[in-house]
Formats: C-alpha cells, sequence, structure tokens
C-alpha cells in the first residue's frame, strides 16, 4: 500500500500562491523597522525548555500546556520556542549587546511552536514578527513600539482593528490587586472553569484572560487593575496615552487586557481586529521590567511586541488590502530550432545578469506551446530567437500585452530591455 504523508496538524505549507503575499508583509515590516531604527535578531528556534519556564511562566497556558518540549540525547532539556521574546533577551545578555551600541533596538521574524487545539487563525507552528527594545524604563518606549505596530498595520491598509491598553503594574500594584482578585471570585469559585479554579490560586489575574462564557460574566464585575497602580505606574501610564494622542495614535483603554504571559509588568496592549472571529489578537505586547533578571542578567527593563502573520494575512484578504504584484518575469525566451537553444540560453544569462527576469522553458519545442507557457507566465515580453533570426543576428521582440512585435539587433537587445 502507499503510504500518503502529510503535514504535521497545525502545521501548513506556504505554496508559491501565497508567498508572494509573505514576502510583501515582510517587506513592509522591515521598511517599518528601518523607519524607527530597529535591527534584525535571529535566534535558534529551539532554546533551553528553561528560558520559557522561568520568564513565560510555570503557569501560563504555555509552558504548562503548548510547550513542544524534548531531550536531546544527552537528556538536555529544550523546547521549540513559544515566542520569541525570552530567546532575544538571552541573547541581549549573553552577547551584552547593553555595551554596544546602537543594539538595544530589535527585530525578529520566524516561526514559534504552540500545542493548542488549531483552529482558523491558529496553529501549531505559525509565523511571528517582532520587535523588543530593551535596556530602559522610559515609556517615551512603549509609546514608540505601540507606534510602530500602529504604522505597520496602517501601511498595510488595514482599517479595521482597534489598539487596547493598560497598565498592568509593578510588583507592588499587582499584590494588592490580585489579593482584591481573589477576594471577588472566591464567592463564586464553583462556577469558573477548572483552569480558572487553578488560577485563581496561581495567578488571579488571568481569569480575567478566560475566554470561557460563565468566566466572563463573573468577571466582567470584577475589580479594574487601573484602581490598584501605585503612583509612579500611573504617571507612567498617563505618559503613554500622552504620547499616543500627540503621535494621533487612537486607542481605548481596556483594563481586562492581563495578557497571557507572566513577564509583564505595567504598559499592556492589544491590536485587536474588529471583524475577525475569535482568534482576533492581531498584535500583542508590552513591558517587561523583570524578565532579564529571571533569566540570569541584571536590571535590563524592555518592552516589545508580536504578531502572526496568520491572522494578519486574514485580515488583509478581509479587508481586501493589496499584497504588492505577484512575481511575474519580464521576459520569456522562446527559441525555435536546436541551433537557438545554445545561443538562447547565451542571452538568458545574459539578461539575468542584468536583473532582467527572464522565463525559459526547455522542455516546450514548438512556437505554439511557447507562446502559451509565455502567455500563463504573464511575462511583459516574448523574446525570439529563431534560425532566421540567427542568420540575422537579430531577435523578435513582442510586447505580450498589446501584441506588437518589432525586430532588435541581438547586440542591442539587453539595453532596450533594461529601458522598457
Ligand atoms: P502572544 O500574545 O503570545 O505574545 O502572541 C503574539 C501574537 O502571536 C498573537 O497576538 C497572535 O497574533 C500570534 N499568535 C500567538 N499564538 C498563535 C497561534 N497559535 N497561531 C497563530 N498565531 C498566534 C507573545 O508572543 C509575546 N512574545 C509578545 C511580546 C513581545 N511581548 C513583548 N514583546
Amino acid at each position: 500500500m502507499a503510504i500518503k504523508f502529510s503535514v504535521p496538524r497545525g502545521t501548513y505549507d506556504i505554496l508559491p500562491d501565497i508567498s508572494y503575499k509573505w514576502e510583501y508583509v515582510t517587506k513592509v515590516f522591515r521598511d517599518v523597522a528601518r523607519e524607527f531604527n530597529y535591527k534584525e535578531i535571529v535566534t535558534p528556534i529551539f532554546e533551553n525548555s528553561n528560558i520559557f519556564e522561568r520568564s513565560v511562566g510555570a503557569t501560563s497556558d504555555i509552558v504548562e500546556k503548548e510547550m513542544y518540549k524534548f531531550e536531546d540525547k544527552k537528556g538536555r532539556s529544550f523546547a521549540l520556542r513559544p515566542e520569541g521574546t525570552a530567546p532575544v533577551v538571552r541573547s541581549f545578555i549573553e552577547n551584552g549587546l547593553n555595551l554596544k551600541p546602537n543594539s538595544s533596538k530589535l527585530y525578529y521574524l520566524g516561526p514559534m511552536f504552540r500545542y493548542d487545539r488549531p483552529q482558523k487563525g491558529r496553529y501549531r507552528q505559525f509565523y511571528q514578527y517582532g520587535i523588543e527594545n530593551i535596556g530602559s524604563t522610559n515609556v517615551y518606549n512603549d509609546a514608540e513600539a505601540i507606534a510602530f505596530a500602529y504604522s505597520f498595520l496602517t501601511r498595510l491598509g488595514l482599517q479595521n482593528f482597534e489598539l487596547q491598553i493598560n497598565s498592568i503594574g509593578c510588583k507592588k500594584c499587582t499584590q494588592d490587586y490580585d489579593n482584591a482578585l481573589k477576594e471577588y471570585f472566591t464567592p463564586n469559585i464553583d462556577s469558573l472553569c477548572s483552569d480558572c479554579r487553578n488560577r485563581l490560586i496561581k495567578n488571579p489575574k488571568r481569569v480575567l484572560d478566560c475566554k470561557v462564557k460563565t468566566c466572563k460574566i463573573i468577571a466582567s464585575n470584577a475589580p479594574s487593575m487601573i484602581d490598584y497602580l501605585d503612583e509612579d505606574c500611573q504617571r507612567d501610564f498617563e505618559k503613554v496615552k500622552e504620547y499616543l494622542n500627540v503621535m494621533n495614535i487612537p486607542f481605548i483603554v481596556n483594563a481586562k487586557i492581563v495578557r497571557g504571559l507572566d513577564y509583564y509588568s505595567q504598559t499592556a496592549f492589544e491590536f485587536i481586529d474588529t471583524n475577525l472571529g475569535a482568534q482576533n489578537t492581531l498584535i500583542g505586547g508590552g513591558r517587561y521590567n523583570t524578565l532579564a533578571e529571571q533569566l540570569g542578567g541584571k536590571n535590563l527593563p524592555g518592552i516589545g511586541f508580536a504578531g502572526g502573520f496568520e491572522r494578519l494575512l486574514l485580515s488583509m484578504e478581509q479587508e481586501n488590502s493589496s499584497f504588492g504584484l505577484p512575481q511575474i518575469p519580464k521576459v520569456y525566451l522562446v527559441t525555435l530550432g536546436e541551433e537557438a537553444v545554445s545561443k538562447g540560453i547565451e542571452l538568458l544569462s545574459k539578461l539575468r545578469k542584468n536583473g532582467i527576469s527572464t522565463e525559459y522553458d526547455p522542455d516546450k519545442i514548438s512556437m505554439n506551446a511557447q507562446m502559451k507557457m509565455a502567455n500563463k507566465t504573464e511575462a511583459g515580453f516574448a523574446l525570439i530567437l529563431g534560425k532566421n533570426e540567427l542568420e540575422n543576428n537579430i531577435i523578435i521582440l513582442k510586447n505580450l500585452a498589446t501584441g506588437e512585435q518589432k525586430n532588435v539587433n541581438l547586440t542591442k537587445i539587453i539595453e532596450l530591455m533594461k529601458d522598457i
């Protein structure tokens, strides 16, 4: 029996009819990164699993249920990275980037892995774009990170999204708030889902993030974090809002944003697509002032965000955004007869060396078959070379949109093609 292989559940192939869309959004992301002076960092796809346990948090869903954890041949525990912040901070500390100029603002692109129930907009291997700005507590950086995300989404032509911000306070405010939440939820503990009963003991804020309907209803009147912010956190939050206003970035305050990862403190934000279904968070981010210490580094506060490419593409498709043009060759080379093949290949090589994208299919022999292919590839021009043309040192240049054609001297064709 023939074996039939398929991609693992929750993963997918990026095929040519989509890959040009990826290329487009990646390019726009890199353009925005350059404008904000963020530089690329690439870290390994797997890391010591401790890195995530210590930072993302042992009680988070990601570490508790979703991590692809494995032992290597020497029994060392690794994990496929479920997110990018902890690895970037690990690298920042390891490479002493705080001591190197122009190295504090970093961006990354790449696959992340979470073992979750796959659905529209949620995958087990998904691709994130993200930034981290490490080393300063100045909340201008919070506003700048948000502005970066906002610029990116608007540059892609998206409109149906909403920026929601919150402050989840520092450690001190969090303790008071956690106590208030425990007091609020405990009388209803039997109505909470089993996850939330656990959360109430280990990390009560996460109950606010639960998607289960009864938990949501109970949480709707819970005390608000904003009322528990101390003076410093309140002042910082006001400043973030002020800077966003100055930059003309619309936002709403949503006191229920807590983020699902434990390393956050103070500013937390999400960009929500108001039209997507359940998986509607395009981008999530926030400040993490103690993460570096949890990874054995010194005091290196940071702020950043990440978003998933999959949801971004879904949003763009829903809003009929442009993905730029799919890749099409400028020239399709047609050779007729054995003699023309060698000269044709020589020309093909010259065209490509001169930056002119050119397609050629050596398996198609007849004029008819080659012209059909030329039209299928949507090339702008066909260059047709046969025995007669060779003898006269010319080539036929055909505009495939208008059907117009003319003879061009073979020695002049490269220069001409560069100009049109
Ligand atoms: P996160 O909220 O876990 O944050 O993920 C950020 C974004 O990644 C989500 O808003 C969503 O667009 C996308 N995403 C997450 N899980 C999946 C999935 N299973 N399938 C498809 N897309 C997904 C972080 O990862 C933080 N590291 C963000 C950050 C950077 N905070 C500070 N710096």
